[in-house]
């Protein structure tokens, strides 16, 4: 019996002293957002964009704008950039309500250790809006896509 309790403080003591380990040493991150939100509202803009032919070709002149700006080029440079492009494809798609399944990380996974600022964010969302001007896609559809790549930027901005 005695065994039995001393056996039990010594489990919890251990279970405690991890539990604070852990905390101390890595502080709860937030959670991460949803990397695709579907949003059925924005079926007619996905039709705007061009439906999923439109996207590719806009990702790829989106990745041309990151490799030209040489605040975002550095990120992009070593990166597997065809692999990006297919994921971006599909992410934005999944927004929009197109017929496409996002399989790639959260955005939290995606960018961690990439140390990417506001300004960096900031010019990534411009490249973003010259490749979208050049496709011709109307400034309130640029907007309701932009509306959603927004607030990634909490999981995005890392430094
Ligand atoms: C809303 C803004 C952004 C979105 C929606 C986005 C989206 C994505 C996606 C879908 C991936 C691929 C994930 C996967 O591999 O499964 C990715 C990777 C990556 N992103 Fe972003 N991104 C954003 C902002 C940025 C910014 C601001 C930078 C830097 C200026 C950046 C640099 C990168 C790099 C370098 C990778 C590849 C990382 C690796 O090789 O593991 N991203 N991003």
């Amino acid at each position: 019996m005695k065994t039995a309790r001393t056996l039990r403080t010594l489990i919890l003591g251990l279970a405690l002293t991890l539990t604070a380990g852990a905390a101390l040493a890595a502080p709860p991150m937030a959670a991460a957002l949803n990397p695709a939100p579907r949003d059925p509202a924005l079926a007619p803009v996905f039709k705007q964009f061009g439906e999923k032919p439109g996207l590719v070709s806009l990702v790829n002149d989106f990745m041309d704008n990151l490799m030209a700006d040489p605040v975002t080029r550095p990120f992009f440079a070593n990166a597997n950039r065809d692999h990006i492009k297919k994921e971006l494809v599909d992410q934005f798609c999944v927004i929009l309500d197109g017929p496409c399944t996002y399989t790639g990380l959260n955005m939290q996974q995606a960018h961690q250790g990439l140390n990417i600022t506001e300004a960096d964010f900031n010019a990534l969302v411009v490249d973003l809006q010259k490749a979208m001007d050049k496709h011709g896609i109307p400034f309130t559809a640029q907007n309701q896509l932009l509306a959603k790549l927004a607030p990634m930027h909490r999981d995005v901005d890392t430094k």
